[in-house]
């Protein structure tokens, strides 16, 4: 059923494994801003989600418990913990369990751009990626 896309999160969290270099007692930490009204609405809202790096981030905007409906995610570039942001990718997923893709990868310098009406996203996943 959805055994490619199970297949490709396991090969993606494989290669982040292998490519980040943090230690278990350390915190590693970013913050993505969830923007949560329709893209084209100036007065745009969001609600600050802390991430800590390589760990799948379940993320709800309201009490239901049910995600967020989001037009864009903003990495927040203020705030690293134990990071440098500028090494930093994330990306967020329809459901809890990080399988289905919701945005495509963004970063401090690009944010990703979910929908002019609202995408629901529920989980975060933030990495750290070679820069050579
Ligand atoms: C952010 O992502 C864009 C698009 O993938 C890429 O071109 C850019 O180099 C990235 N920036 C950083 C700071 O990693």
């Amino acid at each position: 059923m959805h055994s490619s896309a199970i297949f490709t999160s396991l090969v993606a969290i494989a290669s982040i494994a292998a490519a980040s270099p943090t230690r278990r007692d350390t915190y590693y930490a970013v913050s993505v801003n969830v923007i949560t009204s329709p893209g084209l609405d100036p007065n745009k809202v969001s609600e600050p989600a802390p991430i800590a790096i390589n760990q799948l981030t379940a993320i709800n905007c309201d009490s239901t418990g049910t995600g967020c409906a989001s037009s864009e995610l903003i990495l927040d570039p203020s705030i690293a913990i134990n990071v440098d942001i500028n090494t930093v990718e994330c990306r967020a997923y329809k459901d809890a369990a990080g399988v289905e893709p919701g945005s495509l990868p963004f970063n401090v310098s690009t944010p990703a751009e979910l929908s002019t009406n609202l995408g629901s996203i529920s989980s975060i996943l933030c990495y750290i990626v070679e820069t050579d």
